[in-house]
C-alpha cells in the first residue's frame, strides 16, 4: 500500500509505525478511490461479469468518467456533464448486484479514508444506488 496517502505515526511506546487515514481531499485521493473500488469489482464473481462485458477495451474511458462524477459530488469541481442513469436500463442488474456494488464501494471507502467526506461518499452512493434500482424497477414494470 502506497504511504503517500497515510500520514505515518510513530507510536514511543513499541516504537512502529502505524497508518492513520485521513478524509478525502484531492482529485488524486478520488482516483486511488475509484481505482480500487473498480479492482475490486472485476475481480466480484457477480457483479465482476457485467462491467468486463459492458466495458471490455473502454476502461480508461470510463474510469475517467467515474474520477469527474465522484469529484464534482464529493470536492463540489463539476467536471462530469453525462447522465449517469441511461447506460444502467440496458444492464443485467437487480436488487444484488446493487448490494454488492454498496458493500464493496463502502469497503473500499472505509479501508482508505475517514471523515465527513468519506461519509458523505458512502451516504451518496447508498442514495443513488436506492434510486437506481427503484428507476429500474419501475421501468421493467410498466
Ligand atoms: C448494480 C450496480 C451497478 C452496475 C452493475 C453498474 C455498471 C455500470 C456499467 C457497466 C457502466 C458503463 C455503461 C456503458 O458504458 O454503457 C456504468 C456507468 C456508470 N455508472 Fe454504474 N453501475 C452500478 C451502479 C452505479 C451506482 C450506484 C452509481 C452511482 C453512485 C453508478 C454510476 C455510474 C456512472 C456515473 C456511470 C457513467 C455514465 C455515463 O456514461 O456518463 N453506477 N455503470
Amino acid at each position: 500500500m502506497s504511504n503517500k496517502y497515510y500520514n505515518a505515526i510513530f507510536t514511543p511506546r513499541t516504537g512502529n509505525m502505524v497508518a492513520e487515514r485521513q478524509d478525502i481531499q484531492t482529485l488524486e485521493d478520488i482516483k486511488l478511490m475509484v481505482d480500487s473500488f473498480y479492482a475490486k469489482m472485476k475481480d466480484d464473481p457477480l457483479i465482476g461479469p457485467i462491467f468486463t462485458d459492458k466495458i471490455q477495451d473502454h476502461w480508461p474511458e470510463h474510469l475517467d468518467k467515474m474520477y469527474r462524477f465522484w469529484q464534482g459530488l464529493l470536492l463540489g469541481e463539476h467536471t462530469y456533464h453525462g447522465r449517469p442513469f441511461p447506460p444502467h436500463t440496458q444492464l443485467p442488474i437487480g436488487i444484488e448486484h446493487f448490494e454488492r456494488w454498496l458493500v464493496l464501494f463502502r469497503g473500499t471507502v472505509d479501508e482508505l479514508y475517514v471523515g465527513p467526506i468519506a461519509d458523505e461518499a458512502k451516504l451518496r452512493a447508498n442514495s443513488i444506488a436506492n434510486v437506481f434500482y427503484n428507476k429500474l424497477k419501475y421501468t421493467k414494470e410498466s
